[in-house]
């Protein structure tokens, strides 16, 4: 078969030893972002910020493609290039989150639902024209007592294949993003029980809404212990639930997965993601698509001081390169 332009694009996402940086923070989580190093939430701060992260000399080594908000996509380089452009030329492939954010699920306590699906076709037409490949939709997922419900479940499987349907008519790959949070005391076993019931259910609604599975890619949360947890799973556990969990769940048909780091540390982050990309035979390349593992180091060297503008992008290069290894299976520890 041929292959087709959007199953290219995908593949290139998820090229050996490359991954995505997300940097698509919508307007209040950048502001928490920078309120934690008491950076003030100006556009120009903002455009600053971007800035040094997209123009780190060789991290297109690493970042195959970044993540952008809608306001970064027409923000510029302090030379004056478009930001999308600007990456296009270093080799990086620009894409952009489409979701409007999670709002609570009516009828449903303590569970949410992401909207954005409100014009959406004439949005990714007009980004598509502006210089992004690919585009993201996260839907979040919490576990509690009783949660998540299977009507929650089903609800945000449905808008993650409707919007995934709209990307690839207007040719954009879609990162489809279900994201079980974190958050709570529960063992890796519920994480896992939870991961592949909600996985699950996005491949069916997928498969329901005609999504091609070549010209897609999976973003989701490895299979962790919940935070407040006394007992930690090990990276090698971690690994085993994780692989076990997407080979049950994931079509070999989809040519990549790759994961959000969701509030792990950033050495946690790779070194568990260097567990799990040492299995060899596994049916999809595996990668990361990190927002804060990437990018926290950065941050706090910078801290909106112009003078530290240089450490903040060697912070960013060296997470990027330690992933890099980490997504090749050969991260040996601090470097
Ligand atoms: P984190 O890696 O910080 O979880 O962000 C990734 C992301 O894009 C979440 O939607």
């Amino acid at each position: 078969m041929k292959k087709t332009e959007l199953a290219s694009i995908a593949q290139a996402l998820v090229a050996p030893g490359r991954g995505l940086l997300a940097a698509d923070e919508s307007f209040p989580t950048i502001a928490k972002r920078f309120g934690e190093y008491a950076i003030p939430d100006t556009e120009e701060n903002r455009r600053a910020y971007r800035d040094l992260l997209f123009t780190t000399p060789g991290l297109a080594a690493a970042i195959s493609g970044v993540i952008l908000f809608d306001e970064t996509m027409g923000q510029r380089t302090k030379a004056g290039e478009l930001f999308p452009a600007e990456l296009t030329a270093r080799g990086m492939i620009p894409g952009i989150k489409v979701d409007a954010g999670a709002v609570d699920l009516a009828g449903f306590p303590g569970e949410k639902i992401t909207q954005g699906l409100d014009k959406l076709r004439e949005r990714l037409a007009d980004y598509r024209q502006r210089g992004a490949r690919f585009t993201k939709w996260r839907a979040v997922v919490a576990i509690g007592r009783g949660l998540p419900t299977d009507g929650a479940v089903a609800a945000n499987a449905q808008l993650l294949a409707l919007f995934a349907a709209l990307s690839q008519e207007a040719g954009l790959v879609p990162i489809v993003e279900p994201e079980v949070l974190m958050d709570g005391n529960h063992a890796i076993e519920r994480c896992e029980a939870v991961t592949t019931r909600v996985l699950e259910a996005v491949f069916a609604a997928l498969a329901g809404q005609r999504v091609v599975l070549e010209e897609m890619l999976l973003k989701t949360g490895m299979v962790l212990s919940g935070a407040d947890c006394p007992v930690q799973a090990t990276a090698a556990q971690v690994a085993a639930a994780t692989i076990r969990c997407l080979r049950r769940t994931v079509p070999a048909a989809v040519p990549g997965i790759v994961f959000l780091s969701g509030g792990q540390s950033d050495e946690k982050a790779t070194v568990r993601l260097n567990a799990i990309c040492q299995a060899d035979d596994l049916p999809w390349t595996v990668s990361f698509s990190y927002g804060r593992a990437l990018q926290t180091p950065a941050l706090k060297a910078w801290k909106g001081r112009p003078g530290r503008v240089a450490a903040a992008k060697a912070a960013l290069r060296h997470r990027a390169q330690c992933n890099r290894l980490a997504a090749l299976g050969k991260y040996r520890g601090r470097s």
